[in-house]
């Protein structure tokens, strides 16, 4: 047993207005805060700040660093876009590097069609393994 609690911060990956996403993401936040020895905290990436003429660790946002270092593991849900992943996503998730490393994420894939999120899942895995993250997957389909 870990002498303290791990913290687990869920990132819903989409900024779009009415997006249903945040429904999976809330679902998945109330189910981490409510398991023993774990913290967690719902970040929302319309909420990061970002810059939009940059890329990179250049443009880090401190606090979403610093949670990210905090973490000992991701839980990211985020709906499929044409068979990827929302554009905002992979800008914040590459503002941080070192931060990741050898930490575990959980992807979580969201959509409304009949392979709900597969193809999210599986574009967003070599991002993941590039920023050093190592993978958990799930897919959930919207009804
Ligand atoms: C720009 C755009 C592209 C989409 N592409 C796909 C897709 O490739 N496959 C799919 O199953 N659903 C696709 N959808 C539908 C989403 O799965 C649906 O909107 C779902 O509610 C999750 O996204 P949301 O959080 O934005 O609501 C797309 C939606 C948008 C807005």
């Amino acid at each position: 047993m870990a002498d303290r609690a791990l913290f687990i911060p869920i990132i819903l990956g989409t900024a779009r207005k009415g997006r249903r996403s945040e429904n999976a993401a809330r679902f998945m936040f109330e189910q981490t805060k409510g398991r023993a020895g774990v913290e967690t905290e719902f970040v929302d990436v319309a909420k990061i700040p970002m810059r939009l003429d940059d890329a990179g660790e250049q443009m880090k946002d401190p606090g979403f660093s610093a949670l990210v270092t905090r973490a000992d593991a991701l839980v990211v849900v985020t709906p499929e876009y044409n068979h990827g992943y929302p554009g905002l996503l992979k800008h914040a998730l590459d503002m941080n590097l070192d931060e990741y490393v050898h930490k575990a994420v959980g992807i979580c894939g969201v959509s409304a069609g009949g392979f709900g999120g597969t193809r999210v899942i599986e574009a967003l895995l070599p991002v993941m393994r590039e920023l050093g993250l190592v993978t958990i997957l799930h897919r959930c389909e919207l009804r």
